[in-house]
């Protein structure tokens, strides 16, 4: 090549390292910097003029910091290629010390006075910056669905609590009046009262309880729990709501079942989605004899829990849709409860389904495995 020619290549080289949106360093085989373009100073805060000649290894924070001068000339000496030819996730050091998550890429280039290595980098801060702020938001939607579902409840939540404390006074009353009459009184029937008393209060201080739990936010938290006693505090909720529309609510608790790995609210949330589902259907068709059965079977390596009412069913044009996030066909629904369900699920390896049962209606069947520490 002429010198100009050579003049005009390297002219053209250089403008397509300032061009690039990426990264790229060039380093000799003593791991010293060559060129260091535009993208790269942006990204790491160094200017290429005070870089080059510098160990590339000032841009690591350690362990790769210390241990870059040994990969290399293992390299130089075994050829053994632990990055160069692939892209891996490492993370970068800025002038200012800070340090990000980046994509390295490592080429090499074979030339006569010594090979080079050729890195091009992507800076990953906003990438994983997004994803956590998925997660954060999942975690707030998860926490909303049930502030937006409890604020429903609630006010039958009052209403539970109240008739359980009435009854405590009278039973109360009733036992003042026996001991009053002290002598003519068989001891046991003070006992039946004194047991009554405790009954009631103790399902009073258990909705609340429930209600208090259920509006915690938090972290998933897995841990060994009855599906039994799961499903009995979820009906505990509904007392009211079933009255109120008339509607049957039974479950059918499934004996001798190892305690499940699982985060008992997160559950219930499930159970208390679907339950809610069903009767906005029933009640939405306007329908007097509503039934919602809750039932459990072991089906292998899984628990099968199932919620199915005798509402209208979904049609058919809505199947595939029903688990997308938004997907409503009600006035007021946000249509995030059954994304919310399958996404839990999913975090306890388990599944969401919905079938329809031969005799018409809904059955959403969760699965979830007996043995799953995730
Ligand atoms: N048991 C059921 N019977 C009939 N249709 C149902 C049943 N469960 C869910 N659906 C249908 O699936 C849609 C989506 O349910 P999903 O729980 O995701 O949202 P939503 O109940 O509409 O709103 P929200 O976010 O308040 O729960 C419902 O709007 C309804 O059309
Ligand atoms: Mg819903």
């Amino acid at each position: 090549m002429t010198t100009s020619r050579i003049q005009d290549a390297a002219n053209a080289f250089d403008a397509l390292m300032d061009a690039a949106v990426d990264a790229i360093i060039i380093i000799d085989s003593q791991g010293l910097v060559r060129r260091f373009n535009r993208a790269a100073e942006q990204m790491f805060g160094y200017r290429e003029k005070d870089i080059r000649g510098k160990n590339v290894n000032l841009l690591m924070p350690e362990p790769d910091h210390s241990s870059h001068d040994r990969y290399l000339s293992q390299y130089g000496r075994t050829g053994d290629k632990n990055i160069i030819g692939k892209g891996r996730e490492v993370r970068g050091r800025k002038q200012d010390g800070g340090t990000f998550p980046m994509f390295l890429s490592v080429g090499e280039i074979r030339q006569k006075e010594g090979n080079r290595y050729v890195g091009i980098i992507k800076d990953l801060s906003e990438v994983r910056e997004s994803q956590q702020q998925v997660r954060q938001l999942e975690e707030q939607l998860l926490h909303a669905d049930r502030l937006v579902i409890l604020g429903e409840l609630t006010a039958g939540i009052a209403h539970e609590i109240n008739q359980p404390l009435t009854a405590i006074a009278a039973y109360a009353d009733a036992g003042r009046k026996i001991t009053d009459r002290q002598n003519e009184t068989p001891p046991d029937e003070i006992n039946t009262v004194c047991e009554r008393i405790s009954e009631q209060s103790r399902r009073a201080a258990e909705v609340v309880q429930r209600l208090r739990k259920l509006v915690q936010s938090g972290e998933v938290s897995k841990a060994r729990h009855d599906i039994n006693q799961i499903i009995r505090n979820t009906l505990l909720l509904f007392e009211y709501e079933v009255k109120r529309y008339n509607v049957e609510l039974f479950s059918h608790p499934i004996k001798a079942l190892q305690p499940l790995y699982i985060d008992e609210i997160h559950i219930q949330q499930i159970l208390v989605n679907l339950v809610k589902n069903s009767l906005d259907a029933i009640s939405l068709a306007g329908q007097q004899d509503g039934r919602i059965d809750i039932r459990i079977k072991k089906a292998g390596p899984d628990v099968l829990i199932s919620v199915t009412d005798n509402g209208p069913g979904v049609p058919l044009k809505h199947r595939e849709r029903l688990f997308e996030s938004f997907f409503t066909t009600k006035p007021k629904g946000v249509g995030l409860g059954l994304s919310i369900c399958k996404t839990i699920a999913g975090a306890h390896g388990g599944s969401l389904k919905y079938s329809q049962p031969k005799e018409g209606g809904s059955r959403f069947t969760l699965s979830l495995p007996l043995e799953f520490i995730g």
